[in-house]
């Protein structure tokens, strides 16, 4: 597959958003093309599964059926958006991806990992990103930041995954250092507490180092 796929990975909170679009804003400044989407929500049906999946009145969702319709959302980003992109050889960034499923709905809701994963396989259909950037930072850090952003709205509407019990973030966050640990070669992780200018450098240098052809 040409083309850069880049994923970005972390706890609610963990400043993903925040650095994909300093990222994006240090690409379009030397005038390199790219793609920044998310997941859930990528696409037009994605968008609708998003309200389901992140309305804290969605309360009750069986684990399996969340885990669905995450890929559900994913099988549709990916044939939509994310290999035309790719084929046309762009640079895509996103945020979040299968690793999330991996981390929340396998290690965080308990399904058993190996059907987790089977689903996510059947629906990556052997795409992987090419680097995924992991934020990582205490829970409490993290949610202190995500209730501090929510203050200012005036209806929190995506609050679901926030309003989980601290020990639930924490068996995502120890799920995504795991899965980082495994494949040391696709990720790097990164201190989510350091400023936000700082981890876009570094990510940047990651990207020069990796791709220098390609920027
Ligand atoms: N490196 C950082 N240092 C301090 N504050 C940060 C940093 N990155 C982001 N923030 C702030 O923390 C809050 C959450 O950041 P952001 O929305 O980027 O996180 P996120 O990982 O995208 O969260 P979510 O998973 O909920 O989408 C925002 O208010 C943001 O301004
Ligand atoms: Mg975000």
């Amino acid at each position: 597959m040409p083309g850069i796929f880049i994923t970005f990975e972390g706890i609610d909170g963990s400043g993903k958003s925040t650095l994909i679009s300093l990222l994006s804003r240090m690409l379009d400044d030397r005038g390199t093309d790219h793609l920044v989407t998310r997941e859930p929500g990528g696409t037009t049906l994605g968008r609708k599964l998003r309200a389901v999946l992140l309305n804290p009145q969605a309360a009750g969702l069986a684990d399996m059926v969340e885990l669905l319709l995450y890929e559900a959302d994913r099988a549709q980003h990916i044939r939509e958006i994310i290999r035309p992109a790719l084929e046309r050889d762009r640079i895509v960034l996103c945020d979040r991806f299968s690793d999330a499923t991996i981390a929340y709905q396998g290690f965080g809701r308990g399904l058993p990992m190996d059907r987790v994963r089977a689903i996510d396989s059947q629906v990556r259909d052997g795409l992987l990103p090419d680097l995924t950037v992991l934020l990582d930072l205490p829970v409490e850090a993290g949610l202190n930041r995500t209730r501090n952003r929510n203050l200012g709205k005036k209806n929190a509407r995506e609050s679901r995954m926030d309003d989980e019990a601290a020990s639930f973030h924490e068996k995502v966050r120890r799920g995504y250092l795991e899965i980082a640990a495994s494949e040391p070669g696709r990720f790097l992780v990164l201190n989510g507490l350091r400023q936000p200018e700082e981890l876009a450098r570094a990510v940047m240098d990651e990207l020069e180092a990796r791709f220098k052809d390609a920027l």
